[in-house]
């Protein structure tokens, strides 16, 4: 079964059917939207769009008796019939199609197979840090495009960060002005600055590219990460940190200790307007406010943020933080959203509602007990998920025989599912992206649809040699085997090389302080 991820039900059949000029479409109604996008792969591949017609070898059935991602597909020499509850299970039959299908010399043939699928979790997420390095709308649509092809359903957007802030506020116009350009860039190849650096969504950009995504299955989730990873924020309204200083959007990489100030009445009122004027463009039920990586330094100090310990009755700046985030995360459910927060941002003291995103590295008891404790979780380990690791630390294997549901986990139900963030230090272009992530994220999305028991990594290797040559046809770049799979002596080298560059730069930044 040429397919990833792989179905949960099936059964390969010999020979193939195969779609000419002259095949026609049969559909439900209320499958038309899929049926269009069936009919536009299909053109794509044969140059002509097929007809619809009552009596037709290509059918796309309702059935009410499936499960809202569920799909059934049967192919045989005479007949390819599709069904599903919804559009959404559907689009993923669709998708399996696509990789079943054989294009040659403007044939296309479909393989046979006998097919009843579902996925293993709700949330299949991907994430995109659009602060470090910006990306236009068009790479959006394009990671849209590929990450349904894999039956992902969440992109969720880092849209903020100390290096740019890359959304409209009719608000706060200087968070674009200002937050929304720096002056260089450091680059590791370089070993020193690139250029400056700078773009931004406009709502109505940002508006086309939920609706894009929705037309596609996929939840664009967004992010302000806060309070920490605000400079961008703060380069523009300096009175936002507790030091009131001019400070530039940064260059570098790396944890910066100037954060917002949580004593600081302005910065709620803020961030709740522009929250406000997103909340509205985001029509999913998921936003998430970071919470990651706080250094209290400057807290310490402050008299606002002490006052603000002393008024609420706060033991430490521990507290204050989450006392910070609670407010957010209120002000969000007051608005129908879920707040999701990085695992490093929760506490036992963090709204029972809000949703944990694990990555941090040893801290997963941490995790695991806000899971068993009733807290609904996303997870993204840090040395399995984290796309941008080299696949001399991270390599194609050690994704794929990640397993999220680990035995210390009881409250299995409270794990929404995964999520495989890139982050952009270090990825400037498209071919970086696509380098990273393929074909790890192939990987990824045979953890999230298909059951444990179901997966094989020497079966999924040989099935990308089919994805390969999808990807091929698509125009898209991936890790080769040797660099996906990288032998002994070039992880050890490779992982080194890794270190080294982060603890160089860590050092770096402690001499500038
Ligand atoms: C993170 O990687 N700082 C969430
Ligand atoms: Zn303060």
């Amino acid at each position: 079964m040429n397919v990833i991820p792989l179905p949960n039900v099936f059964q390969s059949l010999p020979g193939s059917f195969h779609v000419h000029k002259d095949t026609t479409i049969n559909f439900s109604g209320e499958l038309k939207a899929t049926a269009d996008l069936l009919c536009d792969f299909l053109a794509e591949s044969i140059g002509s769009r097929p007809k619809r017609s009552n009596y037709s070898s290509i059918n796309l059935t309702l059935d009410f008796s499936l499960e809202e991602e569920q799909y059934q597909l049967f192919v045989d020499r005479n007949s390819v019939h599709l069904s599903a509850r919804t559009n959404r299970g559907a689009f993923y039959g669709l998708q399996t199609l696509k990789q079943l299908a054989t294009v040659k010399d403007g044939r296309l043939f479909i393989d046979c197979c006998i097919i009843d699928d579902r996925p293993r979790f709700s949330y299949r997420g991907f994430m995109l840090d659009v602060a470090r390095h910006f990306f236009p709308k068009e790479e959006i649509f394009r990671l849209i495009d590929l990450i349904a092809f894999h039956k992902f359903n969440v992109f969720h957007l880092h849209l903020t960060d100390d290096q740019g802030w890359r959304i409209e506020s009719e608000a706060y116009p200087r968070l674009t002005e200002i937050g929304g350009k720096r002056k260089a860039t450091y680059s590791r190849r370089l070993k020193g600055y690139a250029g400056p650096h700078q773009g931004y969504y406009t709502k109505a950009d940002l508006k086309e590219i939920v609706a894009y995504a929705r037309s596609r299955h996929i939840e664009i989730i967004p992010e302000i990460d806060m309070p920490g990873h605000m400079n961008a924020f703060i380069a523009a309204y300096p009175d936002a940190s507790c030091l009131n200083k001019e400070i530039d959007v940064l260059s570098d990489f790396g944890i910066s200790d100037i954060t917002l100030c949580p004593g600081n009445k302005e910065v709620y009122q803020m961030l709740s307007r522009v929250i406000l004027e997103l909340i509205d463009i985001f029509d999913g039920p998921y936003f998430h406010l970071g919470g990651d990586e706080v250094p209290k330094k400057h807290w310490k100090k402050c008299p606002r943020c002490q006052k603000a310990i002393k008024d609420f009755h706060l033991k430490n700046e521990k507290e204050l933080a989450t006392h910070f985030l609670n407010y957010f995360a209120e002000f969000l459910r007051a608005h129908n959203k879920t707040p999701i927060f990085w695992n490093d941002g929760i506490s036992e003291k963090t709204s029972p509602g809000a949703v944990v995103q694990h990555w941090k590295y040893f801290t997963r008891k941490k995790t695991v007990k806000e899971i068993n404790r009733g807290r609904r979780a996303v997870l993204s380990d840090y040395f399995y998920l984290y796309l941008d690791l080299p696949y001399a630390l991270t390599p194609l294997k050690k994704t794929y025989q990640f397993e999220p549901l680990g035995k210390k986990i009881k409250n299995t139900a409270n794990v929404l599912g995964i999520e495989a963030p890139l982050w952009t230090e270090w990825v400037p272009d498209r071919s970086k992206i696509d380098f990273q992530i393929f074909p790890r994220l192939a990987a990824v999305a045979e953890i999230a649809w298909t059951e444990k028991e179901n997966k094989s990594y020497d079966d999924f290797i040989e099935r990308l040699k089919n994805l390969y040559s999808h990807y091929r046809k698509m125009n898209v770049g991936f890790a080769e085997d040797k660099e996906n799979q990288p032998n002994l002596f070039a992880r050890a080298w490779g992982a080194l090389s890794w270190f080294q560059d982060e603890d160089c730069e860590l050092r770096k930044k402690k001499r500038r302080r």
